[in-house]
């Protein structure tokens, strides 16, 4: 999807991290607070690390 970031493969702390910003407010996209919601530390552990243990697929280019 245009503008939104790819995070298969992305390292685990670098997405723990902006989770957890997204839900406290730090990065504040209106968008990606409510797609994340309130969830716990735990939650957003087990999200981090399913994407950073996915591998990145080749995107289409126009
Ligand atoms: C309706 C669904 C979603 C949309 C439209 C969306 C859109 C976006 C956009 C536009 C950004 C960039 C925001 C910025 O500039 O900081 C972003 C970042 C991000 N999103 Fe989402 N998002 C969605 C759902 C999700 C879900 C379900 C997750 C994981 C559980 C997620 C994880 C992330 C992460 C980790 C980043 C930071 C990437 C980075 O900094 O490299 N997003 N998203």
């Amino acid at each position: 999807m245009p503008g939104v970031p790819n995070l298969a493969g992305q390292r685990l702390d670098y997405l723990r991290d902006a989770l957890k910003q997204y839900r406290d407010g730090r990065r504040n996209v209106p968008v990606m607070r409510a797609a994340i919601g309130p969830v716990s530390d735990a939650d957003l552990d087990a999200l981090a690390r399913w994407y950073s243990v996915q591998s990145p697929q080749p995107q289409d280019h126009p």
